[in-house]
């Protein structure tokens, strides 16, 4: 059942291998169960935090308002970004949690791009799918030694290649260690994302 506590729509499934729990974000239209299957698939054995975006675009769920394709609200992303850090560190108390990967397609890559830059502190990494750059002018945050794996679509008609590189670039500088690969292909997501996740999350889901 999809639960309403700690300010989210979530869904939690505990943990049975001493792996990173998993905090899945879905994309525009989406929901809290979208992600489950592939988190099972990535981090077998992971704990999963899934969150329902809280904002509705003509009833779809999202993390953070638009003012058109790919033109954000950055006062509501800024506001969504801080919103989704405190779920994340009242789900960590509730479920006894260590800090999670996040693992992001499209609107919740973006969202979780938001967090990382933001509110470094939520998040050992991320795994953003088809990211682009959420906000114009991010403070500078300190995000060494964090793992990101981006993954991104040579013919994706909604996120250009330039605004991707330009994202990793932005988390590169911040410090993070950043893998950023161009896929064939478009938005959506291919069996070519889920073997680079996996060999990703081989090296950096266990837990120390
Ligand atoms: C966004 O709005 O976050 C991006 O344009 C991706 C999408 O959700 O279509």
């Amino acid at each position: 059942m999809p639960n309403p506590d700690l300010g989210f729509v979530h869904r939690f499934e505990p943990g049975r291998a001493p792996v990173r729990p998993l905090l899945l974000l879905h994309g525009t239209g989406g929901d809290e169960t979208d992600l489950l299957p592939l988190g099972r698939m990535v981090a077998p054995g992971a704990a999963l935090l899934s969150p329902r975006g809280p904002v509705l675009e003509n009833g779809m769920p999202r993390f953070f308002r638009r003012l058109s394709e790919g033109v954000f609200d950055a006062a509501d992303v800024r506001r969504r970004a801080a919103d989704l850090a405190g779920f994340v560190a009242a789900a960590r108390a509730r479920y006894g949690l260590p800090a999670p990967l996040a693992l992001g397609f499209s609107n919740g890559a973006n969202i979780a791009a938001a967090v990382m830059l933001l509110h470094p502190e939520a998040l050992v990494g991320a795994v953003l799918l088809r990211a682009m750059m959420p906000l114009s002018d991010p403070a500078p945050a300190d995000l060494s030694g964090r793992p990101v794996l981006m993954l991104s679509g040579a013919a994706d008609p909604i996120v250009p290649g330039d605004n991707a590189a330009g994202l990793a670039a932005l988390l590169a500088a911040a410090g993070a260690r950043v893998e950023h690969a161009v896929l064939p292909g478009g938005h959506g997501l291919s069996q070519a994302d889920v073997t680079r996740i996996e060999a990703w999350m081989t090296r950096e889901a266990p837990l120390p």
